[in-house]
């Protein structure tokens, strides 16, 4: 039986890092923050106390350094540092670490390939394609991909959903009643800590976890029942979106990104909300979050309510 106790995190100083250093640390694992040599602003952003090392991510030694005495290491470096975790993988194995999560945290990269989203994020889906090949031949090395849907409470923060409450209006692709995989940034820390203490159920395998699995309806419909705010629906077809995408990728123009997501997400029929079988959720009993209630603590945060 594995048993993993320390744990270290690269690009924990990013949007989600902080969030899955901090529920690591509260569940009890020894975390220690691994930051680039070149990094600016590493320091402020990690819990203070925490063990900090710097290192630079081109060297094998200097990574495989870092990783002496770590169970595990849990990669969230943003989208430029995804061809990097090639060597941090090498390095880990070396260093005898015995599980490595790779920066996933989105679409279950797995299911899109051949898609055009899949040009986007080939990095991602190679990485685990080698996590794969890297852990048949080192049995005792083992990786865990984790899906985690849209960043929902970030999103909301950000004002990048697709309701406008100055201009009380919101965006409906298609008819709005496909369900969409969305989860808060403290619930992929605590999905994250939850995998750990969860060695082996979770080895090789490639999960998801969520708050919820909503629709645009749902969401639309939460938003004005606490609001009060009746919210004028613009329609939008998922057809149009993916051929804006296609055309901006055939520019070499990676907004793309951001139109695929949305019809990966929203179209009808698309089929990507979390699904039982590919659950962490189920799988090591976290506990599902409540939308309305997500909303609400957004809506009184924010000064609305
Ligand atoms: N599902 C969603 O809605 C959603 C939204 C955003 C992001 N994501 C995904 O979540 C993961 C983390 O994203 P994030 O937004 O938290 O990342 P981020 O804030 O852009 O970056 C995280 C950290 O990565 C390190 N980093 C930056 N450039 C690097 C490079 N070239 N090489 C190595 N490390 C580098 C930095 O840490 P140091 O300076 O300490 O080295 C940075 O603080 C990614 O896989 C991203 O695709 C998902």
């Amino acid at each position: 039986m594995v048993s993993i106790k320390t744990v270290a995190v690269l690009g924990g100083t990013g949007n989600l890092g902080p969030f899955i250093v901090q529920e690591l640390l509260s569940a009890g694992f020894s975390v220690t923050g691994v930051t680039r040599e070149a990094s600016t602003n590493s320091t402020p952003k990690f819990p203070e106390g925490l063990d900090i090392k710097r290192v630079d991510y081109t060297s094998f030694d200097a990574l495989k350094a870092a990783f002496e005495g770590q169970d595990a290491v849990v990669s969230v470096v943003g989208g430029p540092g995804v061809p990097a975790q090639k060597i941090a993988v090498d390095a880990a194995v070396a260093a005898g670490v015995k599980r490595f999560i790779p920066s996933e945290f989105g679409i279950n990269t797995r299911n899109v390939r051949g898609q055009p989203i899949a040009k986007i994020i080939g990095g991602k889906i190679a990485i685990v394609d080698y996590l794969q090949e890297v852990a048949k031949e080192h049995p005792e090395f083992s990786w865990t991909g984790l899906s985690t849907g849209l960043f929902f409470d970030w999103a909301l923060e950000r004002g990048t959903l697709s309701f406008n409450l100055k201009d009380k209006t919101a965006s409906i692709v298609d008819s709005g009643n496909e369900k969409w995989q969305a989860s808060n940034l403290p619930q992929i820390g605590k999905s994250v800590a939850a995998i750990l203490n969860h060695p082996d159920e979770t080895a090789n395998k490639y999960l998801g976890t969520a708050s919820f699995n909503l629709s645009q309806n749902e969401l639309i419909g939460v938003v004005e029942e606490l609001t009060g705010v009746k919210l004028a629906i613009i329609h939008l077809k998922s057809e149009d979106i993916q051929k804006a995408g296609e055309e901006k990728i055939a520019q070499g123009d990676f907004r793309a990104f951001l139109d695929f997501l949305r019809v990966h997400n929203f179209a009808d029929g698309a089929g990507n909300a979390l699904k039982a079988e590919e659950s962490a959720n189920e799988l090591i009993g976290l506990p599902y979050e409540d939308l309305r209630e997500t909303v609400k603590s957004w809506l009184e945060k924010a000064g609305v309510l």
